[in-house]
């Protein structure tokens, strides 16, 4: 029986990738000190959604506090997606915050991890952030790191440091930059999750900018594969694009938002907002060929069951 260290468990992606892993017989050892990024109610929603589990053992903490005996003497593959996300709330007096969780808090975990050599593999949430905005075609992962936000730039010195217990400890750190990541319990600050409710409630849906900017949207479950593939296969050091393979703008994103939902959307055009990418498309080259990555999930599909969950949600 494998056990698994899940951090960041009543999070979007971290929600659904512990669901996934029991379904595969793990046991899972869940970590989440509900930073207070979102309404705490929605990721108390994400747990009762794993459900009650025999081999779900819960811890609510923030990784700082390092219950490190506890968390990692049993643990065999360490899934490591809490941190403080969101590219544009990260400037000014919040930057304190996103080193904490992100850059201080992973210090903390990789530390700790030296002291198990139980630990067979350390899978990390990076971010297509690190890039900034892409050139022409697809980006591959040895494109610069030119992020644009303060968020970006925790998750670029993120990498780094996990670079550098690699290279002096041998850790078994494998990073996967997802990109932009939607579907049912996406974070309420995030587009998708926005102008889904703003459709619902007949509110104007506050674009940023022109809204020609464009993003390679990935499916939640895309995202959690690519966590258990990488858990098997991904090579320590390594790093994969998790992208969705398919580049849309947002506003043909919410004409095929507005059509599911069967509203007529009211846009409103507000200024475009600080560190935010023009464009992302992810080369997924490198994740097929060595993890045997191809998301399914197509963007009416994951919309459709986006849309399911928001109705749900909006009923209370
Ligand atoms: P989320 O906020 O829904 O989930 C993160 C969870 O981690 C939260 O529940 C939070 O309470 C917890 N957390 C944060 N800091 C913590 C700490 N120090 N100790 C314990 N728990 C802590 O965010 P998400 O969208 O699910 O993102 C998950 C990961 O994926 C993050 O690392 C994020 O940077 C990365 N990521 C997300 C996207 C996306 O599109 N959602 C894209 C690229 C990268
Ligand atoms: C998302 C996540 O929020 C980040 O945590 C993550 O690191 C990043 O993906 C990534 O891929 O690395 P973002 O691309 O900004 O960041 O995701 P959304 O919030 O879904 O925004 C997509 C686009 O819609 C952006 O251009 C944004 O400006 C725009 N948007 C967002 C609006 O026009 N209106 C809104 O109300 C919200």
């Amino acid at each position: 029986m494998t056990t698994a260290l899940v951090t960041g468990c009543a999070g979007f992606i971290g929600s659904h990738l512990t669901q996934r892993l029991l379904q595969e017989g793990y046991t899972i050892i869940g970590i989440d000190g509900f930073t207070p990024n979102y309404d705490a109610r929605l990721k108390w929603r994400n747990l009762s959604l794993i459900g009650q589990h025999p081999r779900f053992l819960f811890h609510a903490a923030p990784l700082q506090t390092g219950d490190w005996e506890q968390w990692l003497q049993e643990t065999d593959i360490v899934f490591h997606q809490a941190a403080l996300p969101g590219v544009r709330a990260s400037w000014g007096n919040a930057f304190a915050d996103y080193a904490a969780n992100n850059l201080v808090a992973t210090q903390q975990l990789l530390d700790a991890c030296r002291r198990y050599p139980r630990i067979q593999k350390i899978v990390i949430a990076s971010s297509s952030s690190v890039y900034g905005t892409m050139q022409e075609g697809l980006t591959d992962e040895r494109a610069p790191l030119l992020p644009l936000s303060p968020y970006g730039v925790t998750k670029a010195a993120m990498e780094q440091l996990c670079r550098a217990y690699v290279n002096a400890y041998g850790l078994p750190i494998v990073l996967l930059r997802y990109f932009t990541v939607y579907g049912p319990r996406q974070r309420p600050d995030m587009a998708f999750h926005r102008f889904f409710r703003q459709l619902l409630r007949d509110e104007e849906l506050q674009v940023y900018g022109d809204g020609h900017q464009t993003r390679d949207f990935t499916y939640v479950s895309d995202a959690v594969e690519a966590n258990l593939l990488a858990a098997r296969l991904g090579e320590a050091g390594d790093i994969y694009n998790i992208g969705g393979n398919r580049e849309v703008s947002v506003l043909e994103a919410i004409e095929q938002m507005a059509a599911l939902a069967g509203r007529k959307p009211r846009i409103a055009f507000l200024p475009e907002q600080a560190g935010d990418a023009r464009r992302t498309c992810a080369d997924i080259r490198h994740a097929g060929e060595k993890l045997g990555y191809d998301p399914q999930v197509s963007l009416e599909e994951g919309l459709r069951l986006q849309l399911d969950d928001m109705i749900e949600q909006e009923r209370g």
